[in-house]
């Protein structure tokens, strides 16, 4: 691509050639059809517009320093839609399927893929939709699944260096036992008013607590959450989170560099504890934070003062970043060379 700043990209959309669809029809998937496209004909009573029968994805996509393009641990993508459509009684696509799906929609747009040298990357985003009608609270009888890719920077505009968070109890982005498990697109509408409102206070998102007790941390609005304190990677075990595929695979990493890792319920006041807090995701890699605001109890946890992660986030940091890229050995079988 001409006249590109790939360095300057943030996390917006941005128009590319090509979209992979598949169509549920009669009980079983089509083949993959490829369009250029950005419009969707749908019927106006399909069940994704009105009972929320939508899911979608996130993965990326990453251009070596080899020339090589690397699809991080798509497989882990693919079970999680298939989770997500369980949950909500839509059609599963098989794995196999949506990887050849998405390495179809990444080579067809192979020109928005940003070099090595810039830091960006290609994200890919899935979707899966209930485009049957249905006026009755019923699932769909007809689905539709599509990957388009776009080109990104940092999802924080700050990037690897730490960000403050807040904590406010009068808003939940799921319940105890909804949909807060699965990446159904009405988490996200649920989170839009308070991260909004934590926006504009100066924050780059919410730390929720879990919606039953309001004691123990869940998670951000669009990451993970998880604190090292004492040579341990704590993370929040709940029943109300996204099992965040990042998180999983530092949690291997931090183990592979000789932390101990624990994954259970941590209370709020151990944010006290912590040497170093973090959100990770796909979108947010690692995003360090600088403080945690508890505004009802009017209390900070403060982890970064002088604009700098900590030591243990940037060894984490590092290590991703390179077997994502290629610079460092894949010995977990996580990448995939797709071009
Ligand atoms: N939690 C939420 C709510 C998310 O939206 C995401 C993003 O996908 C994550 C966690 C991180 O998950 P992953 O690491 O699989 O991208
Ligand atoms: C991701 O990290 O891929 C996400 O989906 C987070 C956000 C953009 C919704």
């Amino acid at each position: 691509m001409e006249n590109m700043n790939w360095s300057d990209l943030t996390f917006g959309y941005i128009k590319t050639d090509y979209n992979v669809r598949c169509y549920y029809r009669d009980g079983k998937w089509g083949e993959l059809e490829v369009s250029s496209s950005e419009i969707l004909n749908l019927h106006m009573a399909a069940t994704c517009l009105h009972y929320g029968q939508e899911a979608f994805e996130g993965l990326k996509a990453f251009r070596g320093k080899d020339g090589k393009v690397r699809v991080f641990r798509m497989d882990e993508n693919a079970k999680r839609m298939q989770a997500s459509s369980r949950g909500l009684l839509m059609a599963e696509l098989p794995v196999e399927k949506f990887e050849e799906a998405v390495r179809k929609a990444v080579r067809l747009n192979e020109r928005f893929i940003p070099p090595y040298e810039s830091g960006s990357s290609l994200y890919i985003r899935p979707l899966l939709i209930g485009t049957g009608a249905q006026v009755g609270v019923k699932p769909a009888d007809e689905y539709l699944f599509l990957v388009f890719v776009t080109p990104v920077g940092p999802y924080f505009k700050e990037g690897f260096k730490p960000t403050p968070v807040c904590i406010m109890r009068e808003y939940d982005r799921a319940a105890p036992h909804g949909t807060g498990n699965i990446k159904a697109g009405g988490n996200y509408g649920a989170s839009l008013v308070a991260g909004n409102k934590a926006k504009e206070a100066g924050y780059s998102a919410v730390l929720y607590l879990d919606p039953r007790e309001k004691k123990y941390l869940d998670e951000c609005g669009p990451a993970n959450f998880f604190g090292i304190k004492d040579n341990c990677y704590i993370t929040p075990q709940s029943t109300s989170i996204l099992p965040s595929i990042t998180n999983m695979s530092l949690m291997q990493l931090a183990e592979d560099m000789g932390l101990t890792v624990e994954r259970r319920s941590v209370p709020v006041e151990e944010l006290a504890t912590f040497e170093e807090a973090a959100e990770c995701g796909t979108a947010a890699v690692i995003a360090p934070l600088s403080r945690i605001d508890d505004l009802d109890e009017n209390k900070s946890y403060v982890y970064s003062t002088d604009g700098k992660p900590g030591p243990v986030c940037e060894k984490l940091y590092k290590k991703l970043r390179g077997i994502q890229y290629g610079d460092e050995p894949d010995t977990h079988g996580w990448v995939q060379v797709v071009l």
